[in-house]
């Protein structure tokens, strides 16, 4: 099947190739034309995976899919969540934006630390967090919805090469003590946010289309 994914992100294009495998041949942005930044305005991973799909499909009529990504840190209230690719400012930057949730967590684990050393009762100190992916899919104009999740911890410094985005911070619980950037793209993608809703997208497709 011939399908558009709404994306510029070469790391994430190769993960949908990967996962999807060859009974899909995959266009990126720029394969159909598309080169601006796709509008993603929404205040919820859904809202903006559902806006960049209409858009695609808006200027190239054509079957597609688009992803969010965002990263849950509890510790964070649940930051950066919808803001994840912009945390640290509007440039993007992946290194920014870790240390920025780096800097973030040791500030909060130290207050929590004196907290405890003055008696004070408090919630004990959490790293916990998840990557969550919706993906919506536009086929002849009307969009499916698809969710992932990956549960894991934010690790104490970067590590690692593989990967790309926040992955040198995540340890995903399937993996304790490495990164995602640390495992190969096979693990990571068994285990991933995007793999669980890409494969389900791909089982939707496979029995309806
Ligand atoms: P978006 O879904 O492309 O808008 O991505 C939002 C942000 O999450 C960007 O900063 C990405 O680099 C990051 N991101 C998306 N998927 C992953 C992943 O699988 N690992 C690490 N970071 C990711």
């Amino acid at each position: 099947m011939k399908i558009v994914f709404a994306t510029g992100n070469k790391g994430k294009l190769r993960e949908a190739a990967e996962i999807l495998g060859e009974g899909f041949e995959l266009s990126s942005l720029q394969d159909v034309g598309i080169y601006e930044d796709v509008p993603e305005t929404g205040n919820t991973l859904t809202a903006n995976s559902l806006q960049k799909a209409q858009y695609v499909l808006e200027k190239c009529g054509c079957d597609c899919f688009a992803d969010d990504t965002g990263l849950e840190v509890d510790a964070l209230g649940g930051a950066p969540g919808v803001y994840t690719a912009r945390y640290a400012g509007d440039d993007k930057d992946f290194n920014k934006n870790m240390d920025k949730v780096l800097y973030e967590l040791a500030r909060l684990q130290n207050e929590s630390k004196v907290a405890a050393s003055l008696g004070l009762k408090m919630k004990p100190f959490s790293r916990r967090a998840r990557f969550k992916s919706v993906i919506t899919l536009m086929v002849n104009g009307k969009p499916h919805f698809f969710e992932g999740t990956l549960e894991g911890v934010i690790a104490h410094e970067k590590s690692g090469n593989g990967g790309f985005g926040y992955d040198p911070i995540f340890i995903a619980d399937e993996f304790p003590g490495m990164t995602l950037a640390d495992i190969s793209e096979e693990e990571k993608n068994d285990i991933s946010h995007r793999g669980k809703a890409l494969r389900a997208m791909a089982q939707w497709l496979a029995e309806n289309k």
